[in-house]
This record gives C-alpha cells, sequence and structure tokens, in this order.
C-alpha cells in the first residue's frame, strides 16, 4: 500500500576491498528495489556503508604505513562513493562504522545486554580467519597437502591458514535464542529468503547453537567494550549493528520507530551472520526482527564465486566505460533471476545490450518520435477519431499489455524478484514492436483517408512508451529521463515522479505533446570487451 515505510539494507562493504561487480550486484538490486518503493509513493529509505573495523583493516592500513582511519578515509573517497556514483545509486544515507553516531548507539546496545545477563566472560580457544573475520569450526577447514601452506590447517573459503586463539572473551549468550529463532522461522516463513537459503539456515540452527564471542583483547581496532576496555568489541557484531544505528536507535526513537524493522538484502555467504545472530541479538535487546533477510545468489566467472583474492574481479566501471551505468544496472538484474547465481560473460553482456536495449527498447523509441516528427510536425496525435470504432483490437491489445505488465511488474516487485518484473515490463517493448511492423504506419501516413487510423497508431505508440519510460525509471533512470524529455511528457512532471502504481492506467500522455528527435538511447559499441581470464 503506498505511503508505507520500506526500509532496505545492503550490507556495509569490507572498506579495504577493491570493489568489484559482486558489490555492484548488491547495490543495484537494492538501488532498483527502493527507487520502485519511492516512486510507488512508500515512506522509503535505502542505507549502504561500509564496515571499518577489524584486524584485516588494521594489518592493511599498517603495511601502507598509516592509520586505520586515515586508510578507511582515503578508501571511502576513493573507492566506495564513486562505485556508487558509477552505478547511479540514490541511497538516503551511508553509514560508516567509525562514524561517532554509530559508535555511540552500540555501546548503548551493548551495556543494554550486559545489564540484563546477555553478555558474560569466559575463554575462548579455537581457530580464527581473518580473511572472514569469523570463529572457525574444524568442519570449515581443510588441510592441504602441497602448496606454501602444506600440512597447515586452511579456512575452506580464502585459502590461507587459521589463526589458533586463547583469549579470555566476552561471549554473548547466542545459545537461548536456539529455540526463538527455529520459531521465528517457522512462524514467519518469509522471514529468510529464498527457499534454499532458509532451508540452510534451518538446518544450521537445528544442530543447536553456541554462545559467540564477541570481543577481541589482542588488537585495538574496534569498538571498545563500554566495562573492559582492553577489549575491542567482535567485527561483526559490530558490523551488524549498523542497520539500526544509522536510523536513529538509541538516540532518536521516532525515527527509529519510523524505519525499524527494514528488509536486508544480502549475499547468501553472509546469509547466516544475518538470519542467525543478528536476529538473536535483536531479541535479546527486545526489539523487533527483520521482515525479511534475502540472500541473492553470487556471481559466477568461469563457473566460480566472482572475487579479487581468486584475480576473477571485474571492476565495475570496466563494464559501465563501455556500456554505460543504465546498461549494467538492467544487464544483471534481466540475466539472472534474483536469488540464484549467475554466470557473468562479456559476449552475453553484449548479445543482449545490443539486441534487447539498442534495438528493442532503443530503436523502439527512435522510430516512434521520428514518425511524430516526420508526419505531426512533432506533436502528439490525439487518438480514437477513425470510424467505426476509436481504438480497434489491435490498439486494445496494446493497453491490455500495458495494464497487465505493470501490474505484473509491481507484484514481482514485492516478493523481490526483479527479473520478472523486467520480463513482464519487456513484453511492453516487443508487442509495441510487433504492433508498429503490423500496423504499418509509414503506410498509413501515405493517404488523406487512413490518416485517422494514423493518428491513433502513433497515440498508441507513444503512450505505450510513456508507460515504459515511467515503468523503467527505476531501472534505467538515465534513459528514460531522455525518453522523458523527447516524448515532451514534461507537463505530467518529472519521470520519477509519476506513481507506479498508476503507470498502467491508458491515455496520460496528454494529445500535443510536443516530441523532440532522439539520440540514441544505447548507442552502439564499437569497444572490443575486454577478456576476462
Ligand atoms: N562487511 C561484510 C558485511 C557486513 S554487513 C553487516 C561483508 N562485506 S563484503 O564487502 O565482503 O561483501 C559485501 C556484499 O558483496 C555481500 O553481500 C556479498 O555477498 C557481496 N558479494 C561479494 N562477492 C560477490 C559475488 N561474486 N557475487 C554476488 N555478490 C557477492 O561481507
Amino acid at each position: 500500500m503506498p505511503g508505507e515505510s520500506f526500509y532496505l539494507t545492503t550490507p556495509i562493504f569490507y572498506v579495504n576491498d577493491v570493489p568489484h561487480i559482486g558489490h555492484a550486484y548488491t547495490e543495484v538490486a537494492a538501488d532498483i528495489l527502493t527507487r520502485w518503493h519511492r516512486q510507488s509513493g512508500d515512506d522509503t529509505w535505502l542505507l549502504t556503508g561500509t564496515d571499518e573495523h577489524g584486524q584485516k583493516i588494521l594489518r592493511t592500513a599498517v603495511a601502507n604505513d598509516t592509520t586505520p582511519k586515515e586508510w578507511a578515509d582515503k578508501l571511502v573517497n576513493e573507492a566506495w562513493q564513486p562505485l556508487l556514483e558509477t552505478l547511479n545509486i540514490a541511497n538516503d544515507d551511508f553509514i560508516r562504522t567509525t562514524d561517532e553516531r554509530h559508535e555511540k548507539a552500540v555501546l548503548i546496545f551493548l551495556q543494554k545486554l550486559y545489564d540484563d545477563g546477555f553478555i558474560y566472560s569466559g575463554d575462548y580457544e579455537g581457530y580464527y580467519c581473518v580473511g572472514c573475520e569469523e570463529y572457525k569450526q574444524l568442519d570449515d577447514l581443510m588441510e592441504t597437502p602441497d602448496g606454501d601452506y602444506a600440512g597447515q590447517l586452511v579456512c575452506k573459503i580464502h585459502g590461507r591458514p587459521v589463526e589458533v586463539l586463547k583469549e579470555t572473551n566476552y561471549f554473548f549468550r547466542m545459545s537461548d535464542f536456539t529455540q526463538p529463532l527455529l520459531d521465528l522461522y517457522e512462524s514467519q516463513p518469509d522471514f529468510v529468503q529464498p527457499a534454499s537459503v532458509r532451508n540452510e539456515i534451518i538446518s544450521f540452527v537445528k544442530q543447536g547453537l553456541n554462545d559467540l564471542s564477541i570481543s577481541r583483547s589482542s588488537f585495538d581496532w574496534g569498538i571498545k567494550i563500554p566495562w573492559d576496555h582492553s577489549h575491542v568489541l567482535y567485527v561483526w557484531f559490530d558490523a551488524l549493528l549498523n542497520y539500526i544505528t544509522a536510523i536513529g536507535y538509541g538516540t532518536d526513537d521516532v525515527e527509529f520507530n519510523r524505519r525499524w524493522p527494514g528488509t536486508q538484502l544480502v549475499g547468501k555467504d553472509i546469509a547466516r551472520f544475518h538470519a542467525v545472530i543478528w536476529p538473536a541479538m535483536l531479541m535479546a535487546a527486545g526489539l523487533e526482527v527483520p521482515k525479511q533477510v534475502f540472500g541473492h545468489g553470487w556471481l559466477l566467472v568461469g563457473g566460480e564465486k566472482m572475487s579479487k583474492s581468486k584475480l576473477t574481479g571485474i571492476a565495475p566501471n570496466e563494464i559501465t566505460d563501455a556500456f554505460g551505468a543504465d546498461a549494467f544496472r538492467y544487464y544483471f538484474m534481466r540475466a539472472i533471476s534474483f536469488g540464484q547465481d549467475g554466470s557473468f560473460s562479456w559476449e552475453d553482456l553484449s548479445a543482449r545490450y545490443q539486441s534487447e536495449l539498442a534495438n528493442g527498447f532503443g530503436n523502439l523509441a527512435s522510430r516512434v518520435v521520428a514518425m511524430i516528427t516526420r508526419y505531426y510536425d512533432g506533436l502528439v496525435p490525439a487518438p480514437g477519431k477513425a470510424a467505426p470504432a476509436a481504438y480497434m483490437e489491435a490498439d486494445l491489445g496494446i493497453q491490455k499489455t500495458v495494464a497487465d505488465a505493470a501490474a505484473a511488474a509491481d507484484a514481482a516487485i514485492q516478493r523481490l524478484a526483479i527479473h520478472d518484473a523486467l520480463a513482464a515490463i519487456w513484453t511492453i517493448v516487443e508487442e509495441l514492436n510487433g504492433y508498429i511492423t503490423i500496423q504499418e504506419p509509414w503506410v498509413l501516413a501515405k493517404s488523406d483517408e487512413t490518416r485517422a487510423r494514423l493518428d491513433t497508431v502513433l497515440y498508441t505508440a507513444a503512450e505505450g512508451l510513456r508507460a515504459l519510460a515511467v515503468l523503467l525509471s527505476p531501472v534505467i533512470p538515465d534513459a528514460t529521463e531522455k525518453l522523458w524529455d523527447a516524448l515532451g511528457a514534461d507537463s505530467l512532471g518529472p519521470v520519477w515522479e509519476q506513481p507506479l502504481t498508476d503507470a498502467g492506467r491508458w491515455g496520460q500522455l496528454p494529445a500535443g505533446s510536443r516530441v523532440t528527435p532522439i539520440e540514441a538511447l544505447f548507442p552502439r559499441i564499437e569497444a572490443e570487451a575486454p577478456s576476462v581470464a
């Protein structure tokens, strides 16, 4: 229902990673979902940011001869903020775990859990992977028979040796929440999605949860435990709290109640932190759990999870420099079912760019505008003067396609099925192209007798483009803004303010709107795509 609160979060990125298309994928999905809700009139908020504490960052900063805070400042300015610009992300806030607002609210949260008896001091002995910033069980490790680490226990994800930790730490009583979490998954089947991730989480929790070590005393780059300054808070405990510290937890109840609970988009690799540890933390603090945790799939390159450490990382601007931000946004959301893994290839990207964006959509727009310019001196004709019926079957068919597509796209977005929303919207592109081929407006233009029919055909085409611009605005904001200008639709207000819930209603583009010739929305790409190792 319009006007409802829609608060969406992305994971906060490890500040010293180099941004790659896997990070960009989460951002783009989140941006499309929030643009859609904003344009539907919902009280929308998109939060993203950076995860800046922990051993990994401390070590890289030291290796780069600087302090961790200076190192993080530099990376936020030079890598992460520019990534959001490159992808045209309209986030409402950007939180850093070194922000004072975050640190203050984390202390409030911790103190509450401590006062309420959910935190105790105990001994920890076990393995820790700095790459994952995670304590490991033996199952998560393997022995390597050869190579640099022969005979050592290495993390299965990073392939590097784990560290043996023996410390007195503070522990969170996570084991208390095994049953409450199982009850949550049962009573709110949508809490963790998609089903594959939900099943994995449930079987993990069914084994029973251990208490979680939440502090470290062997280094000091982190938030100090308020009652014991010789310890800093475990980086995941600190990072997860960003979702509530950014919206006023502990400091601004009005804002907090307005936004929380939110929907949380994460990669499936970090779903456990979000669907197990995080709701347990919230339950302990007496707060509501998220509306939903959605674990999207991985981008694969050569069949493996794309990652910088395996040298399969692709920088987002390698793609946007050649194809543009709109094409990036469209491609990843169209080609991969959201929630499943998907392979990236330059060939597939180029092929879809050419056939769907340039030939399918871009050409449709330029042809319609060119015909209105040529046959009507640039003024959109009024439909419906032809006898015997104002609109004929073919025209009504387009109207139905538009109405159905708008409804189906909205329903798909509500279940986070961005690929289905795009497929629904694309039926309009396909139907309109077919309609123009069959109606042959260039033939209708040859005789005065068919002039009234031409009015209807070109109005239908222009109004179909109006609906397309509105529906695609959250996905390809640059191209749809150009199309909106070209259609002379500004009398309706900016395209991104057109209510999406009303996008399928026929007849909104006023007759008499002045079209202007359009540059190619998706120009031909001359450059060769870079080759991928
Ligand atoms: N800092 C933690 C998150 C803390 S949230 C409280 C973290 N950061 S990350 O930078 O490593 O990952 C951020 C997001 O990028 C995750 O959702 C992760 O799944 C996503 N991706 C990283 N590589 C990816 C692919 N190859 N494919 C799709 N997304 C992947 O984890």
